[in-house]
């Protein structure tokens, strides 16, 4: 699989560098090829020898807008290959770390058995004036501790950290125009790291990307406190909402409204059934255990009134169906409108709509999931949910339409055509996503989390 090619000479990138990214998953896929793109000459090493060779064929093994083109793109630059041996990454002048931390089974801290586990199988081949660069995000105090481990087996080598904070949906543009750099670095050392990282993203450098320079600790933070910002952000509107529906007020002027405000801003104020997927959650749970194990767990307890908001409005949602549905859930027929986590993502990691579906169902409900892109990791992993193609399929007969993953072809459907399939119009905006007035003008009851009713 691994290729090579004379790059040194290549007009279009003076500074190319040779460069390995070890775990191929979202991250270190999409920052391969971005790699490539820039004009180095890249391996990706991918223990999973399936996807290794799924990717060195152009295949892309998840759903990401552009990125198919990306992959196929450097691949026939023959400045890609991809291989399951970490030998592959030898003699490369930056190694990129990219592999997960999930949460622990059981427990709210990170694991870091692949950020171990990579980083050893690396500094078998990690050579002198080498840098290994971090982007998985880890538990502050990581970066230090790996750092030791690079400095005992190869001290002519280095460690530096750059977190990553690329969203699902828009990782090729996020990669390659980020809206920042972060290099956490060592003071000193055998390798000068922001001189290297310099040249590995000279393009993006050149751009005027603002840049921060910091201490390892700060670079590690800089990522767990951006998503707990966000995640803080989204369930304070959706708290906001619970009081909206308190009182009788409307969280979604209340966000128009509070967002004009240039210090609030109105992105990431969507109310609605709130944060999930691979990164919000277990970031900010990690981020808990965390400051716990420091003895600072006082100053993220807010963190944990930030999860618990967010839970809320899933069993929240359960609620409203079963309110609407005459107050009984037990054989009547929900549509449920998308499965990913967020639209333009097949990700279902602690999907939001999957776990109002799972309570639907559980509670008695027959329910039918569609999803554009999610189906047939929803069919893997969530077997006891019956799955259908298309909207019409899912809303055949139904007692409630559920919109759970705001995708722009469910925005976009037509109220009245799609009422004539349903038993009864009652539609539940589950991320206040739809054009209310054009719904109750067809005949729907419209419901949704923080709204007036009607
Ligand atoms: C997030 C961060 O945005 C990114 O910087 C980091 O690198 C990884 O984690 P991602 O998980 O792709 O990215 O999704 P994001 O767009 O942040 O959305 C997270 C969740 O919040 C989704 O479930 C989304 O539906 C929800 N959300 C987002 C809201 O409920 N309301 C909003 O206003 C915005």
């Amino acid at each position: 699989m691994a290729q090579s090619n004379e790059l040194a000479e290549s007009p279009q990138a003076p500074e190319a560098l040779k460069i390995s990214v070890i775990g191929c998953g979202y991250l270190g896929a999409v920052h391969a090829a971005s790699m490539a793109e820039l004009g180095h000459e890249v391996v990706g090493v991918e223990v999973d020898v399936e996807k290794a060779e799924a990717l060195a064929a152009g295949r892309v093994p998840f759903f990401e807008p552009g990125f198919e083109e990306l992959l196929r793109r450097s691949l026939a630059s023959g400045r890609l290959s991809f291989s399951p041996d970490m030998k592959a990454a030898t003699g490369a002048a930056v190694h990129f770390v990219c592999v997960g931390t999930p949460q622990r089974r059981g427990e709210y801290a990170a694991d870091l058995t692949y950020v171990e586990a990579a980083t050893s199988s690396l500094l078998d081949v990690l050579g002198p004036g080498e840098l290994v660069v971090g982007k998985s995000t880890v538990p502050v105090g990581t970066a230090a501790r790996l750092a030791a481990l690079v400095a005992e087996r190869v001290p002519e080598a280095a460690l530096a950290w750059n977190p990553e904070f690329l969203r699902e949906g828009f990782a090729v543009q996020d990669t390659l125009h980020p809206d920042r750099l972060v290099y956490g670095v060592a003071d000193g050392g055998p390798v000068d790291a922001e001189a290297l990282l310099d040249r590995v993203y000279a393009r993006i450098v050149a751009d005027d990307t603002p840049k921060v320079v910091t201490d390892y600790a700060t670079a590690e933070m800089v990522k767990t406190a951006a998503n707990s910002f966000l995640a803080t952000k989204i369930s304070f509107i959706n708290a906001m909402a619970e009081l909206c529906e308190a009182t009788g007020a409307d969280v979604k002027q209340l966000a128009d409204a509070i967002g004009h405000d240039d210090r609030i801003g109105r992105k990431f104020l969507n109310a609605g059934l709130g944060f999930g997927g691979g990164c919000l959650p277990k970031d900010i749970r990690a981020f808990m255990a965390r400051a716990g194990e420091l003895g600072a767990d006082q100053a993220l307890t807010f963190l944990r009134e930030v999860d618990n908001i967010n839970m809320r409005r899933r069993i929240r949602m359960v609620e409203l169906a079963r309110q609407v549905c005459d107050d009984s859930l037990l054989g009547k027929r929900i549509a449920v409108l998308g499965a990913a986590f967020k639209p333009d993502s097949d990700d279902i990691r602690d999907s939001p709509a999957l776990n109002v579906a799972a309570q639907l169902q559980l509670q008695g409900a027959s329910v039918r999931v569609t999803d554009p892109q999610a189906l047939p990791n929803v069919r893997r992993q969530w077997s006891q949910l019956d799955c259908v193609d298309t909207p019409e399929e899912a809303a055949e007969g139904a007692d409630a339409v559920l919109l759970l993953t705001e995708w722009r072809q469910y925005k976009e459907l037509d109220p009245a055509a799609f009422g004539a399939v349903v038993r009864t119009r009652r539609v539940l905006d589950g991320r206040n996503a739809l054009d209310r007035e054009a719904w109750e003008a067809a005949g729907w009851t419209y419901r949704a989390l923080g709204r007036r009713n009607a």
